[in-house]
């Protein structure tokens, strides 16, 4: 890749986990009924064909890594743990009181923070619970992230047993001074421990974070990491572009400063690296940020167009109605988004009155539903097509235009009613959908507000 369009082409952007993105949604918010009708029938529309999802935030970490960017609570005091599971399923029993029926589970996700916080006796207590209220659908799938340092042979066990069969672990990167500086001692040992346990106990992806661009990292670091990698060989590896977004309150990114980040050149340089020795381990680059053995559903999602993209990230399977339980997580009914309150204690008091606890959302106009399709589209297929009428919309001559010059740098080509992005073009994917962004062309934010694309 020359090196030229990865610098003409590294600006500041979204990172398409949803159109419209968080900071466009509607500035009052989404009414609650408008949330919860578009629940009930995105439920009635897809239950009984696809199943739902449901995405489960499991936010207290025992120490703070300084770099991150996730919605968490530090704490070493594990009495925590029995109170959030309860008001998750205190939440659940909400939506199910909604649906017209048993709730029939094709996915569970459970994030955070850190999941494996949590003893393998309370995980169990939460999905018990969870399936008790609801059937499992046929193809099920459960994952779960976890953090190497403190997941047990219990946990992987317990978790597997409740029909858990991905996983993946947060590595980032194995260089002592990078994790002494992001506070995050973590041996490579540790993570062989876990990835083999995984195997041992029949785990059919075990998945790793790898993170380029953080404080301290260089070439050498990121060929080491990468070496170590190769001898555990995970199926799926997502290798995500440090964001730095420090002006965002309550992240906590600290312990270091921009100086101690590689310059915006040595980050390509990484990001080429890494992508590089992934490919010649047998790595196909999925889309933004994601690598997959081709023997890993994720591969095979991209030949059968079944890649889809949500807040957590590409998956290989979607349903229409996603539910996110727990403090802070998203749910998606297709026609509307809706966050949760952001802090415990606030998502604690709203589902203690009774009441579903969303504090922000986006209900989709006809105009959004109709880009979002050309953003999930392009981002997951490489591809998108306005030949069909639903799908076309008064702006596209302008998107068009927008995408001239990608289209003479290769990165875009053109054909009748619709483009399709050749493989060297996949790092940019996030600078085509923003030609088809209407809400960020309408509404260009004055300050800095998303990451670099590369
Ligand atoms: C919830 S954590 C994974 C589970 C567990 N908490 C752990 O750290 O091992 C999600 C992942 O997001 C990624 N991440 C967090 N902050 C980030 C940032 N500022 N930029 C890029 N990736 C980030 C890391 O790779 C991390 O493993
Ligand atoms: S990277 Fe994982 S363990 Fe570290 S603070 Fe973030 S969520 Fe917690």
């Amino acid at each position: 890749m020359k090196n030229s369009l990865l610098q003409k082409y590294n600006i500041a952007g979204p990172r398409y986990t949803s159109y419209p993105t968080v900071p466009f949604w509607n500035e009052k918010g989404i009414a609650y009924n408008d949330w919860i009708s578009t629940a009930k029938k995105a439920f009635n529309e897809s239950n009984r064909t696809e199943g739902i999802s449901i995405y489960i935030h499991l936010p207290y970490c025992e120490s703070l890594c300084t770099f991150c960017g996730c919605h968490k609570r530090i704490t070493k005091q594990h009495n925590v743990e029995q109170p959030y599971i309860e008001t998750v399923l205190k939440e659940w029993e909400l939506y199910c009181n909604l649906f017209s029926e048993k709730p029939s589970i094709k996915e569970i996700h459970l994030g955070g923070g850190t999941p494996t916080f949590f003893s393998p006796k309370n995980l169990e207590k939460l999905i018990k619970g969870i399936l008790s209220k609801a059937t499992i659908a046929k193809g099920y799938e459960f994952s779960f992230e976890a953090h190497p340092n403190n997941t047990t042979k219990e946990h992987l066990q317990t978790l597997y047993e409740l029909g858990f069969r991905r996983n993946s672990f947060g590595v980032q990167d194995y260089d002592p001074k990078v994790q002494k500086t992001i506070n995050r001692i973590q041996p490579f040992e540790t993570v062989k421990k876990v990835t083999d346990w995984s195997r041992e106990i029949g785990y059919t992806s075990v998945s790793q974070d790898l993170v380029f661009g953080l404080p301290h990292q260089t070439k050498k670091s990121i060929i080491d990491t990468i070496q170590k990698t190769k001898q555990l060989k995970p199926d799926r590896i997502a290798f995500y572009s440090y964001a730095h977004v420090p002006w965002i309150k309550g992240v906590g990114q600290r312990g270091f400063d921009e100086n101690d980040l590689p310059s915006a050149e040595e980050k390509r340089e990484l990001y080429e690296t890494g992508k590089k020795m992934l490919g010649e381990l047998g790595y196909v680059e999925i889309g933004m940020d994601h690598f997959a053995l081709k023997t890993d559903s994720m591969f095979k999602a991209i030949a059968t167009k079944k890649l889809h993209r949500n807040f957590m990230g590409y998956t290989a399977s979607k349903t229409q109605l996603m539910i996110g339980l727990g403090m802070s997580s998203i749910s998606d009914s297709w026609y509307s988004f809706a966050q949760n309150e952001k802090t415990i204690e606030e998502y604690t008091e709203v589902v203690n009155k009774g009441i579903i606890p969303i504090f922000r959302g986006h209900l989709l106009s006809k105009e959004d539903l109709i880009i979002r399709r050309h953003i999930l589209n392009i981002m997951c297929n490489f591809e998108t097509s306005w030949e069909a009428d639903e799908l076309k919309f008064p702006e596209i001559n302008e998107c068009i235009e927008r995408l001239k010059e990608m289209e003479q740098d290769g990165l875009v080509v053109f054909h009748k009613n619709g483009l399709t992005l050749p493989e060297k073009a996949r790092p940019f994917v996030r600078n085509v959908c923003m030609a088809f962004d209407l809400q960020l062309i309408r509404n260009q934010p004055k300050t800095r507000i998303f990451s670099m694309t590369i």
